[in-house]
């Protein structure tokens, strides 16, 4: 890090491919500027561990709505995903983000969650097997394609009671879907659209059997919330949450895998220490999170308030830098460093306040599922080749994993 760098510039540096590649340096270099950093007259971004969790659970720092959607996505209605988009919980303000989520969390019961794990694990073994199969006679195997992809989307398929025969022709349409937390290119548009089209109608009928069928399933509760008589949850929001929980699920937890296996691949004592059980798989995925967060970024509007000694209005925008906070020298000592073994406090990594992960509680369990049955699975597993990273900005992942099995 080149010490004569101005903050301004640090920040452009995270955009660049470098950056993306490598935040941590930059972040640091950042944390050493200060916990709140202004970039232009109505910009901050908040780098601070203690600042962001401020921000996030103070509900004077809303996040943006459909209102807003005007000032940076003029025209939004006409495309699908964005009105989609502003029924979903993530853009929601109180009291109407207080209803519905409420009555979505009355579904997602610690049961309900909790109910999966047999499923999780049942998933994790079947692709196993796949990986083992394929890697047999040493040839490579992808470990982002053939677990860390497939296993998040076929639970959260099998939380919401898609059917099995379905599920193939999910899959590539919850990615597509997913794309819209990184649109720098407007013709990835059209595709985010018609996926979200498609996912709507398959929703649509998909609630359509639920109703005159119920199953154990979520779709099914929140049919039964949204009919109990009140109509405090239109079809309209229901269905539309129901693309939210596919794109927020997803691809977050296939990198909470990737980032970890990944952590392992670099330093098989990591992975060692959970084979042998003097790390709990619960701890060794808290300290994943914290170290190379799936979501580095997200942001809320400002309002009259001082933050850290720098001062806001109603116009200013405030990007927090999740994964800049859970590297926040002040709060985690030696921050640099993967220790498991830490007793300073939660990552920021789900966010914190009024729009805490809804589904925490099941990454988590996928996490803590997955990694001892895959350590335990692979004694030797090794790369065979360069990662290759995703080149977003707000999700930080891999694409590729290249490994060999035995
Ligand atoms: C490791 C995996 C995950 C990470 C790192 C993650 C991270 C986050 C973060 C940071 C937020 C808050 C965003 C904000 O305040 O602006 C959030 C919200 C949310 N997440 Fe997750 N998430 C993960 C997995 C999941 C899963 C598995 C589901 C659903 C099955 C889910 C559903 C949601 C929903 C619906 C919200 C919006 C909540 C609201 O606005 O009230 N997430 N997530």
């Amino acid at each position: 890090m080149d010490p004569r760098m101005d903050p301004t510039e640090i920040l452009t540096s995270l955009s660049t491919p470098a950056g993306r590649a490598d935040p941590y340096p930059l972040y640091a270099a950042l944390h050493e500027v200060g916990e709140v950093i202004e970039v232009g007259p109505r910009d901050v971004f908040v780098v601070g561990y203690d600042a962001i969790n401020t921000v996030l659970r103070d509900p004077g720092f809303q996040v943006g709505d459909a209102a807003s959607f005007d000032n940076v996505a003029p025209g939004w209605q006409a495309n699908p995903v964005f009105v989609q988009g502003a029924d979903w919980i993530l853009n929601l303000n109180a009291p109407r983000h207080s209803r519905i989520r409420s009555l979505i969390a009355r579904a997602f019961t610690p049961r309900r969650i909790g109910g999966l794990e047999p499923a999780i694990a049942k998933i994790s073994d079947e692709l196993l097997d796949g990986m083992a199969d394929r890697g047999a006679d040493g040839s490579p195997v992808e470990f982002m394609h053939d677990f860390a992809y497939l296993l998040p989307v076929t639970v959260i398929c099998e939380l919401i009671g898609i059917p099995e025969a379905d599920r193939e022709r999910f899959r590539p349409l919850a990615r597509d879907l997913a794309g819209v937390f990184e649109i720098h290119d407007p013709q990835a548009l059209p595709a985010i659209n018609a996926a979200a089209v498609e996912l709507l109608a398959y929703f649509t009928a998909l609630a359509a059997k639920r109703r005159d069928d119920p199953r154990d399933d979520l779709l099914s509760d929140l049919l039964a919330i949204a009919d109990s008589g009140d109509g405090r949850l239109t079809d309209f929001e229901l269905l539309h949450n129901m693309t939210l929980l596919l794109v927020a699920g997803f691809e977050t937890t296939t990198n909470l895998l990737g980032n970890g296996f990944q952590i392992v691949l670099l330093d098989p004592a990591a992975g060692d220490a959970v084979r042998g059980g003097s790390v709990s798989p619960a701890a060794f995925v808290e300290e994943v999170l914290r170290f190379d967060s799936p979501v580095q970024l997200t942001s809320r509007i400002g309002y009259d308030t001082m933050l850290a000694g720098v001062t806001l209005t109603g116009e200013t925008g405030v990007a927090t830098l999740i994964g800049a906070g859970n590297r926040d020298p002040r709060k985690f000592t030696d921050p640099g460093r993967f220790d498991p073994r830490r007793t300073e406090g939660s990552p920021l990594s789900f966010g914190g306040g009024a729009h805490f992960c809804i589904g925490a509680a099941l990454a988590r369990l996928e996490g803590t599922v997955a990694f001892p049955r895959l350590l335990g699975r692979f004694p030797r597993i090794a790369p065979a080749g360069e990662p290759v990273r995703r080149e977003t900005l707000l999700l930080r992942g891999y694409d590729a994993l290249p490994v060999t099995v035995i």
